[in-house]
């Protein structure tokens, strides 16, 4: 059943004993790792960039090496440390308090990371939004989390729908504009003006810190609420699975939109007080291996559908570029081939290692790490620290190779705290004591975990978490659609993609022309990775007699597989 084993890699790696640590470890032990076990000040952004700073031989170390086919930069500790906190005088100007939802709806930049960092510092909620979303998935976040001041530019402004928005303050503008009401604040002028010197705002290890919208299978996206407290797992897997040395160069790809891009995009790499690069701009096979050639990454973070992509691009390209500094790749979000993980030996003599985790649990729970074995296809083991299992719809622990629900015991450092405003969504989640994560696995003989699917609709098209209700809810806003039912069809490069089965309103008929209308109407009203690949007209979309869509019927068919239960379908 099971295939390919590739042997630890040897070295001098910063987990040596998996079993042992997992035998010996307690979450206390690793709070010696931070100033607060002794100073009793708490902040993410101290002991991510102040702590580097203020250490005469960290100061000048590279923190940030940015990118962006237009912009190239390197900002120390000591430069990030004095422009958040000139970002956290401009909000403490502007009346921010502790608590306050502040968002940021801007292109992966120096300035992004600046303001990130300094509503961190203020003691306020960041909330990251990817820069594709378009009109209603901006709505629906800044709606829901009631944010009262959100930081962007002239050109996604337009996408800010702000008379829905009461709550929305302030909005700080990055870059040129010609709005001139005091609703407005100019990010260049008030920089220039604040002073590179904050008093911290010290906060508690269980105040909020960010949020991130997620999807689920029903209704609209939710605020999965993080806090300061998250950093001893970010830390621990910085050490362990990242296995980080001081000298690394270190890329995660992910957008700090989404979860990936903060906890592993900014917080673990910073913690453990390496140099992170940050790429702008899409994604191509050359800019990415140039990226990695430029910077002499050792450390590389990315995703499935990013390696796949890689590999299409075929053998030719790499040999352009001297990679021979990467010395630990992993990968997240999705099922990383057997065969990527092949390729991945040969392109690079290297072994990806996969990781798994989501939104929710704030930092990787399961993993490989460097000197473990790994089973090809499987997601590792459990960090230590964490307790994970296979249970059933109650809560019963499976024996090995059984499928069931992916679980892990409540209560490890960097889980979400809340759901935003929706405390039994939160409460969902739990099981007995166990947080059942949605996907299905089996767990081998020998511990190893292996992911099955999904067991609600939610979609993942390359690496992209998309909830089915958002897409279906924006399709009947379309004048020509009636009903709609939203599936994800596997796609041997983007891991799934989106398929929606509309019904046409009364007067309307099926065309080319009409599809394509109602796809863009997706596009551009919600985003670009939530539009549907593949539109289909049906006479009827498959409900059940309480009238929720099934999805899985529908889903069924399109991949002609038996239907199953079909009992409670309406007549
Ligand atoms: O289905 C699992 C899949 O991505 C989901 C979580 O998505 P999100 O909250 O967007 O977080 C993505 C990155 C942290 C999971 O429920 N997933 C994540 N990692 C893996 C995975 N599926 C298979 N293998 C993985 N390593």
């Amino acid at each position: 059943m099971h295939t390919e084993k590739i042997p630890a890699r040897e070295g001098n790696h910063n987990l040596q004993d998996y079993e042992k640590m997992r035998k010996t470890f307690s979450w206390d032990d690793m709070k010696k790792n931070f100033s607060w076990n002794e100073t009793g000040k708490v902040n993410m952004a101290y002991e991510a960039i102040d702590r580097h700073a203020e250490n005469p031989d960290t100061k000048d170390k590279i923190a940030l090496h940015y990118s962006s086919p237009d912009r190239e930069e390197s900002l120390t500790f000591d430069d990030l440390k004095k422009s958040s906190n000139q970002f956290a005088n401009v909000l403490k100007k502007y009346n921010v308090e502790k608590g306050e939802r502040i968002f940021l709806f801007l292109p992966r930049s120096p300035e992004f990371y600046a303001a990130f960092l300094g509503i961190l510092k203020v003691g306020a909620i960041a909330g990251p939004l990817f820069e594709a979303f378009m009109e209603q998935a901006v709505r629906d976040r800044l709606q829901d989390s009631e944010a009262s001041m959100l930081i962007t530019t002239p050109d996604l402004l337009e996408r800010v729908p702000q008379d829905d928005l009461p709550d929305l303050k302030k909005i700080v503008l990055v870059g040129d504009s010609k709005e001139t009401s005091d609703k407005y604040i100019d990010y260049d002028k008030e920089m220039k003006d604040a002073s590179t010197d904050f008093e911290m705002e010290w906060v508690d290890l269980e105040d909020g810190m960010v949020i991130h919208y997620t999807s689920g299978s029903t209704g609209k996206p939710k605020g999965v609420y993080h806090v300061h407290n998250a950093m001893i797992q970010h830390y621990a897997t910085a050490e362990w699975v990242l296995d980080l040395k001081k000298d690394d160069v270190y890329w995660c790809t992910a957008d700090p939109g989404w979860v990936t891009g903060t906890s592993y995009g900014i917080f673990a790499p910073w913690l453990y007080g390496v140099t992170n690069v940050v790429r702008g701009g899409r994604f191509s096979p050359d800019a990415w291996y140039g990226t990695l050639d430029k910077y002499n990454v050792t450390v590389w973070y990315t995703a499935p559908t990013a390696l796949r992509k890689l590999v299409s691009a075929g053998s030719e390209i790499p040999k352009k570029h001297d990679l021979s500094s990467l010395r630990h790749i992993m990968s997240v979000g999705e099922p990383l081939n057997p065969e990527v993980v092949s390729w991945g030996l040969e392109a690079f003599d290297l072994r990806i290692h996969d990781t798994w985790w989501m939104t929710e649990t704030g930092a990787q729970l399961i993993v490989n790490i460097p000197s473990m074995e790994i089973r090809s296809g499987s997601m590792g083991k459990p960090l230590p620290g964490i307790e994970a299992s296979i249970v059933d719809n109650e809560g019963n622990e499976l024996p090995p190779n059984q499928m069931g629900n992916l679980a892990i015991k409540k209560g490890w450092p960097s889980m979400m705290r809340k759901i935003w405003k929706r405390p039994e969504k939160f409460e969902s989640y739990f099981i007995n004591g166990w947080y059942v994560s949605g996907d299905s696995a089996y767990k081998d003989e020998d511990g190893y975990f292996w992911f099955q699917g999904r067991l609600d609709d939610v979609i993942n098209t390359s690496g992209e978490r998309v909830g089915p209700f958002e897409v279906e809810s924006k399709l009947i806003e379309h004048e020509a659609v009636a009903e709609a039912g939203v599936i994800g069809k596997p796609d041997p490069e983007r891991g799934e993609i989106i398929k929606a089965f509309i019904t046409l309103n009364d007067g309307y008929k099926e065309s080319d022309e009409l599809l394509e209308e109602i796809r863009q109407f997706i596009k551009t009203g919600l985003s670009a990775h939530a539009a549907p690949r593949e539109l289909e007209v049906k006479d009827s979309i498959p409900k059940t007699r309480s009238g929720k869509i099934m999805r899985r019927l529908l889903k069924s068919w399109e991949l002609g597989l038996p239907t199953g239960d079909t009992s409670t379908l309406e007549e």
